[in-house]
């Protein structure tokens, strides 16, 4: 088997699912991920342990993770399998540890204002907050993944300075996240911006192999953010079968980029990534079907119909 050379952490069943109004079935959620690792998705966010509240559509995160077939997948010791849980403070990480999650994600924002509206702090107490998990699931033995939201532009503050992607950044990797991702949540970035943050995090010191993409598509700019950042030297992408995904706290913001969309432009320029594009496909129908809405991914609309 051909190593990747490019690693996409598949994130449909966590921001995939999260501002989806109707209620999702738990069985539907569990199918999703079994497809989704049938299609050879070696890294897949499973559900988020956050507030019910805030995010009712994962409040059935305890029966995903304690589903027989999730915990076959947690214990699945396989090198290279990873399925991170995304979670905001300790209430989370114990809980997710609970069901053996080893790896988990948290997240904080360049920006003060989704800051408030999503984990309801500052950026400098999500940062402490971040910390803190960290530090204990590094203790437990869990690893941990980071997120730094509205890289380019905050829905409340306006354009974000780059300054304070840096900032947030090295206090994740500082923690001891194994990696950052640089999410432009309200995908409004486009291949110039993505080329100038990374030339200036990694002047700064940051190592681009710690540092991955999580590009929203609301402007239509995220496979070609994919491939700038490609260019520039990143080998790690999140994207969300069938596109879905979108924060309650980012209004107006479209799903992910879609993993068949990025499979495809990969397989086309020879970079494998492990996935089997025809299967992906289906379960981006599938899934789509499941959720009455239309596909989102354009490659995987047009594959489905030949
Ligand atoms: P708060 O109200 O300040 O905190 O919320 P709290 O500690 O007072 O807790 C409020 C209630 O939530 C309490 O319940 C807690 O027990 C409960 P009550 O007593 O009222 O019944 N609670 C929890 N329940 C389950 N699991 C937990 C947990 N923590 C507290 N872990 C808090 C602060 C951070 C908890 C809240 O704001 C929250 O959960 N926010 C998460 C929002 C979220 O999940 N957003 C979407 C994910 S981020 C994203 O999509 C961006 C990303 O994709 C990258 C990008 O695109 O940029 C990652
Ligand atoms: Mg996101």
């Amino acid at each position: 088997i051909q190593t990747p050379r490019v690693r996409i952490v598949e994130v449909g069943p966590r921001d995939g699912l999260q501002n989806i109004r109707e209620k999702v079935p738990t069985s539907t959620k569990l199918e999703l991920i079994q497809r989704l690792r049938d299609a050879g998705l070696r890294t897949i966010e499973l559900t988020s342990v956050v507030s019910p509240r805030a995010i009712p559509q994962l409040a059935d995160c305890r029966d995903v993770l304690g589903n027989s077939s999730v915990n076959t997948l947690l214990q699945h010791d396989q090198a290279g399998l990873r399925f991170p849980v995304l979670v905001p403070n300790v209430k989370g990480l114990e809980i997710a540890v609970q069901y053996g999650v080893k790896e988990v994600a948290v997240f904080i924002s360049a920006t003060e204002g989704f800051s408030k509206a999503n984990i309801n702090c500052s950026v400098e107490q999500g940062i402490a907050r971040a910390k803190e998990v960290a530090g204990l699931a590094r203790k437990a033995g869990v690893a941990v993944r980071g997120y730094v939201s509205c890289i380019f532009a905050d829905p409340y503050d306006g354009p974000t300075p780059e300054a304070a992607v840096l900032r947030c950044v090295t206090s994740l990797l500082d923690a001891g996240c194994y990696e950052v991702s640089l999410g432009d949540t309200l995908g409004v970035g486009s291949p110039a911006n993505v080329h100038s943050l990374i030339q200036y995090l990694t002047s700064h010191g940051v190592p681009m192999e710690k540092l991955a993409g999580h590009f929203h598509d609301t402007y239509g700019q995220a496979v070609a953010n994919v491939w700038e950042a490609y260019s520039c030297g990143m080998r790690v992408f999140d994207s969300s079968v069938g596109g879905l995904g979108g924060c309650p706290f980012a209004p107006g913001a479209k799903g992910n980029v879609a993993s068949e969309d990025l499979v495809y432009m990969f397989q086309n320029a020879g970079i494998s990534t492990g996935v089997d594009l025809a299967k992906l496909v289906q379960t981006g129908e599938w899934i789509s079907r499941q959720l009455s809405q239309s596909n989102s991914s354009r490659a995987g609309k047009a594959l489905s119909i030949k």
